[in-house]
C-alpha cells in the first residue's frame, strides 16, 4: 500500500487520540491504572512495595531522617513506605528519589502514629470516647489530619479500636473502652475524620484500624500476652469496631501482635483473608505491626524469618513493618513455589490502590508544602477544637453536697499534688510531636480563670511514683491556709500506653497517703484525677467531696478543667469503661453473662467474691452533671414486633436542676433466652442532647431486627424470637425498664 504524508499524519492523530483516551487519568479508573503499573513491574519492584522501614531506632521514635542507605534502596524501588519520618521537606526529598530516580517512579507512602494529635495534642482516645460525641471525635480527627498531612504524613496508624475489658492493660488508653457499640461509633467517626470525604485531598490521610485483632484480650492484662476466646465472643465483641471502621471506608488495617487460640494474627488467614476480604469485602491493605512477622518465630509457628514471611504473605498480610522478612526472603519463596506470583500481585495491587486513592501518583508532593506546614500547626482552630474536646471528655464522678461548681474569686484555693502544675503529663502517651511548653497546666488554667487577684497556693506534696514524704507537711500547711483543696493525683503520661501494663490499679507512689493527710485537715477536697486507665480510687470516692476524671486532656487541659471547676462548662462525659473497686475484680465489664448462678446475697453458692463485693466503683456509662435529669414515660410502640418491624422507643428527660446541661441518654437491651447465652445488657443506642433547666425533652430511638442479631448456636448471625428487656437511662445501671417480644 502506498502511504502518503497525509495518511501518516491522519494515523498519528488517530493514535494520539486513542492513546490519550485510554491512558489519560480522566478516562482510566484507579483499578485500570493499578493494573497498568503492576503489569510493568519486575518481581523485585513488587516486593519493594510491600516493605516498610522506620526512620527511627525504635517504635514510636520521632525521627526526621531515614536510616543510612535508605536513599539507595528507594532509588532501586526496594522500599514502598516509611514510618516515623516527618516534615514537608524531608518527605519531599525522599519522595523525589522515589519518583525521579526509581525505574517505576512509584511514590512512597509515609505513615506515623498520629494517635491524638500531631503537634497540637488532643485528649487521649479513651478521654474522647468519654464524650460519647462521635461528631466531635470526627472533628478532632479531622484537625489531626490537617496538621499531620501538612508535615508530609499520608497515613496514620489509628484509630486503635481494640475492645479493652482489663484496665491493667496499658493500651486501654489508646482505644474507646469496653463496649462494641460505642467503640464502633468512635471507630467510624475517627476514620471519617482522618479520611474526610475525599482521600485524594491534600489534607486528608489514610486511616489504619488496629490492632487486628483481639489484642485487648491479653491474658492478665499483660501487653503482648496470649489471647484465647471463642469465635463467638471474638465476632460479637472484638471484631465489631473493625467492621464499623471498614464500612466507614478505612484504607488500611494493622495486624496485631497477639495470637488467638494458637494462631498469631500475622499468620492468620482466616482473619486477614476469609473474614476481612471475603466476608467484609475490604479492598485496602494490611500492614504488620512492628516486626510482628518476625515474632512468628518466638510465637513458635515459624522456624525462621523465611518461614515467617511465607506464613504472613499467604495469610494476606500485605506490608512488612520492620521485620525485613519480605525484603530478605520473598524472592526465594517465589522461586521455590511457596508463594505464588498471584499472591504477591494481589498484595501489591492493594498497596498501589491506596496510593492511587491518596492521589500520590497524580501529585507525589501534595503533602510536601513547607509553607503550609508552617501555617497549619498549632493554629487557633486546632487549640479551640482541642479545648472543646477536653471539656467534653471530663467525667464528674462525685459531687457531694454540690461542692462544684466553685464560685469564682471568693475563696482561697490550695492546688496540691504531683499533677497540679504538670505540663508534661496532660500530653498523655503517644503524644507524637506534643510539646509540654504548649500545655496549660491545671494550676495555670485556674489562674487564667480567676485572674491576677486570686489567692492560690500550690504544693506538689510528693512525686508521682516515688516514696518520699518529706513534702507532706508543706502540703498540709497549704491546705490549712485555704478554704478548699484541689487535689491533682493520678498517673504520669508514661504509665499507660504500649508495654505499660500494671498489676495494681492504685494511685502510684505515696499519692494516696498524701490524700489521707490532706483529708485530715477537714478541708473540702476536689480530686482531679489524670490517668490513662480506670484506677481503683475507692478511698477517694469514700472520702473526698468531689471527683473529676480528666484522663489526659492535651494542650488545653488546665483551661478545660478550670471551665468545669468554676461552672463555665457543665460536665457531660460518661465513662466508656467500668471502674472496679479492687484490682482483683478485673476483668469487669457491664455486658457480662449472667452465669448459671448469678449472685444472690441470700445464697452462698452463687457467683461472687466473699471478701469484697461484685459491684463496680463506677459502672459503664456513668457520669454526673451539675444539673439533675429525671427520666419518665418510657414508651414502646408495640409489645410484639416481627423481624420486619421496627420498634420505636421514647422517653421523657427533664432537666430538673439549676443549670442547662447535656445528657447522654443510653438504650440497652437484654435478650432473655437464646440458643446461646446472651449478655445481661448490651448498649444499642445513645443520644447526647442539650436540655435547658426546667425543660423536658422527648428522646426517641428505633430498634430493628439488625440490632438484635448475634452469632447463634450454629454461628449464624441472626436474631431469635422471644422476649427482650429494654432499658433506657443515664448509665448502664440506673435505667427505666420495659419489655417486648420478637416474633418470626
Ligand atoms: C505498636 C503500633 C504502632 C507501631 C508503629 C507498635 O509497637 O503496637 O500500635 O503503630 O508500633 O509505631
Amino acid at each position: 500500500m502506498k502511504v502518503n504524508k497525509s495518511t501518516i499524519l491522519l494515523l498519528t492523530f488517530f493514535f494520539l487520540f486513542i492513546s490519550k483516551n485510554i491512558f489519560s487519568q480522566s478516562t482510566k479508573t484507579n483499578e485500570q491504572r493499578v493494573d497498568s503499573v503492576l503489569s510493568l513491574m519486575t518481581q523485585d519492584e513488587k516486593i519493594g512495595q510491600l516493605v516498610q522501614f522506620s526512620g527511627g531506632w525504635d517504635t514510636g521514635a520521632q525521627s526526621t531522617k531515614p536510616k543510612t542507605g535508605s536513599e539507595e534502596l528507594i532509588a532501586q524501588g526496594k522500599i514502598g513506605s516509611f514510618l516515623n519520618i516527618i516534615g514537608a521537606q524531608t518527605t519531599k526529598d525522599l519522595q523525589k528519589i522515589a519518583v525521579e530516580k526509581s525505574r517505576m517512579k512509584i511514590p512512597l507512602i509515609f505513615g506515623l502514629d498520629v494517635i491524638h494529635g500531631f503537634r497540637t495534642t488532643f485528649p487521649v482516645p479513651l478521654a474522647e470516647a468519654s464524650s460519647w460525641d462521635p461528631a466531635l471525635v470526627q472533628k478532632s480527627a479531622r484537625m489531626q489530619a490537617i496538621e499531620a498531612s501538612s508535615a508530609g504524613i499520608h497515613w496514620t496508624f489509628n484509630p486503635m479500636v481494640d475492645i479493652a475489658r482489663d484496665p491493667r492493660w496499658g493500651r486501654i488508653v489508646e482505644g474507646s473502652g469496653e463496649d462494641p457499640f460505642l467503640g464502633s461509633s468512635m471507630s467510624a467517626a475517627r476514620v471519617k475524620g482522618y479520611q474526610g470525604n475525599d482521600l485524594s485531598a491534600n489534607n486528608t490521610i489514610a486511616a489504619c484500624l488496629k490492632h487486628f485483632a483481639g489484642y485487648g484480650g491479653a491474658e492478665g492484662g499483660r501487653d503482648y500476652n496470649t489471647v484465647d476466646f471463642s469465635e463467638r465472643t471474638f465476632r460479637d465483641v472484638y471484631l465489631k469496631p473493625f467492621k464499623a471502621g471498614v464500612d466507614a471506608g478505612a484504607a488500611t488495617l494493622m495486624a496485631s501482635f497477639n495470637e488467638i487460640g494458637g494462631v498469631p494474627s500475622s499468620s492468620n488467614r482466616q482473619l486477614l483473608t476469609n473474614i476481612l476480604r471475603d466476608e467484609w469485602k475490604f479492598d485496602g491493605f494490611v500492614v504488620s505491626d512492628w516486626n510482628s512477622i518476625g515474632e512468628l518465630i518466638p510465637h513458635g509457628v515459624a522456624k525462621d524469618l523465611k518461614q515467617a514471611g511465607e506464613l504472613a504473605i499467604n495469610a494476606g498480610l500485605d506490608m512488612d513493618m520492620e521485620a525485613s522478612a519480605y525484603t530478605k526472603h520473598l524472592g526465594e519463596l517465589i522461586a521455590e513455589g511457596k508463594v505464588s506470583m498471584q499472591t504477591v500481585d494481589e498484595s501489591v495491587r492493594r498497596v498501589l490502590r491506596i496510593k492511587f486513592r491518596l492521589g500520590l501518583f497524580d501529585d507525589p508532593y501534595k503533602y510536601c508544602d513547607t509553607e503550609r506546614e508552617k501555617n497549619s500547626v498549632l493554629t487557633k482552630e486546632m487549640r479551640d477544637v482541642s479545648h472543646e474536646s477536653a471539656q467534653k471528655s471530663i467525667v464528674l464522678l462525685k459531687n457531694e453536697n454540690e461542692l462544684l461548681p466553685l464560685v469564682k474569686g471568693k475563696k482561697k484555693i490550695a492546688v496540691i499534688g504531683p499533677l497540679g502544675n504538670s505540663t508534661l503529663d496532660p500530653l498523655g502517651p503517644w503524644n507524637q510531636q506534643g510539646d509540654a511548653k504548649q500545655v496549660v497546666s491545671l494550676l495555670q488554667g485556674i489562674k487564667n480563670k480567676l485572674g491576677g487577684d486570686a489567692k492560690i497556693i500550690f504544693e506538689e506534696g510528693c512525686s508521682l511514683s516515688g516514696n518520699e514524704k518529706d513534702r507532706f507537711p508543706k502540703a498540709v500547711e497549704a491546705a490549712n491556709q485555704s478554704d478548699i483543696v484541689i487535689l491533682a493525683v493520678g498517673e504520669s503520661l508514661d504509665m499507660s500506653g504500649e508495654a505499660r501494663s500494671r498489676a495494681t490499679l492504685d494511685l502510684p507512689g505515696v499519692q494516696q497517703e498524701l490524700a489521707e493527710e490532706i483529708y485530715k485537715t477537714g478541708k473540702p477536697i476536689i480530686a482531679v484525677v489524670m490517668n490513662g486507665r480506670p484506677l481503683t480510687i475507692t478511698w477517694l470516692n469514700e472520702h473526698v467531696s468531689s471527683i473529676l476524671e480528666t484522663w489526659f486532656l492535651g494542650v488545653e487541659a488546665g483551661n478545660a478543667i478550670a471551665d468545669v471547676l468554676f461552672g463555665d462548662f457543665n460536665p457531660s462525659g460518661k465513662l466508656p469503661v467500668t471502674f472496679p473497686k479492687y484490682v482483683g475484680q478485673v476483668p469487669m465489664y457491664y455486658n457480662h453473662k449472667n452465669s448459671g448462678r448469678p449472685h444472690n446475697p441470700k445464697d452462698n453458692y452463687t457467683s461472687y467474691y466473699f471478701d469484697y463485693s461484685n459491684s463496680p466503683l463506677y459502672p459503664f456509662g456513668y457520669g454526673l452533671s451539675y444539673t439533675k435529669f429525671l427520666y419518665s414515660n418510657l414508651k414502646l410502640s408495640a409489645k410484639k414486633i416481627s423481624t420486619s418491624d421496627q420498634l420505636n422507643i421514647s422517653v421523657d428527660v427533664k432537666n430538673n436542676g439549676l443549670y442547662d446541661g447535656d445528657e447522654v441518654v443510653q438504650l440497652y437491651v437484654r435478650d432473655l433466652v437464646g440458643s446461646v447465652t446472651r449478655p445481661v445488657k448490651e448498649l444499642k443506642g445513645f443520644q447526647k442532647i442539650s436540655i435547658k433547666k426546667g425543660e423536658t425533652k422527648k428522646v426517641e430511638f428505633t430498634l430493628t431486627n439488625e440490632d438484635l442479631k448475634f452469632y447463634n448456636l450454629d454461628m449464624n448471625f441472626v436474631s431469635e424470637p422471644g422476649m427482650f428487656n429494654v432499658f433506657v437511662g443515664t448509665n448502664s445501671v440506673e435505667c427505666l425498664e420495659d419489655e417486648f417480644e420478637l416474633t418470626n
